[in-house]
């Protein structure tokens, strides 16, 4: 069973911006990527740092410890296969941003078994974000 958790209001992150949240003990980063909302962990999957301060290049994101550098809307590390972004699901509903918990309170994006899609963006995607 999931459940759904008010994390802010439809349109108050601009694009290219951010909003750190928490949500039952994760720290959790939302960005506006040209006009659509994206939801990552915030610990870098590398060693932990956090990613709420790393700078956004378009939908990339480099984590301010090590520079790695992550696609945000699928993400993926840039550049090689291996290391991915945990992303949460999420979504406006009526007035309201929220994101979608599961029955132990992990958030996940909806999964997804395509590993062209969890290890690489599309070739589209990498030239539009230079990744
Ligand atoms: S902790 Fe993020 S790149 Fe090392």
């Amino acid at each position: 069973m999931t459940r759904q958790v008010e994390v802010g209001i439809a349109g108050e992150i601009a694009g290219g911006q951010r909003k750190l949240v928490f949500v039952e003990g994760r720290s959790v980063v939302l960005f506006n990527v040209e006009g659509t909302i994206h939801a990552i962990d915030a610990a870098c999957p590398h060693n932990g740092a956090s990613l709420a301060s790393g700078r956004l290049d378009g939908c990339v994101l480099s984590c301010p410890a090590h520079g790695l550098r992550f696609d945000v809307r699928t993400g993926c590390m840039a550049g090689a296969a291996g290391l991915n972004l945990v992303r949460y699901a999420v979504a406006t509903v009526g007035s309201k941003l929220v994101v979608t918990l599961d029955e132990q309170g992990a958030m996940r994006a909806e999964a997804t078994e395509d590993s062209a899609v969890q290890h690489c963006a599309s070739n589209q995607e990498k030239q539009k974000c230079k990744v």
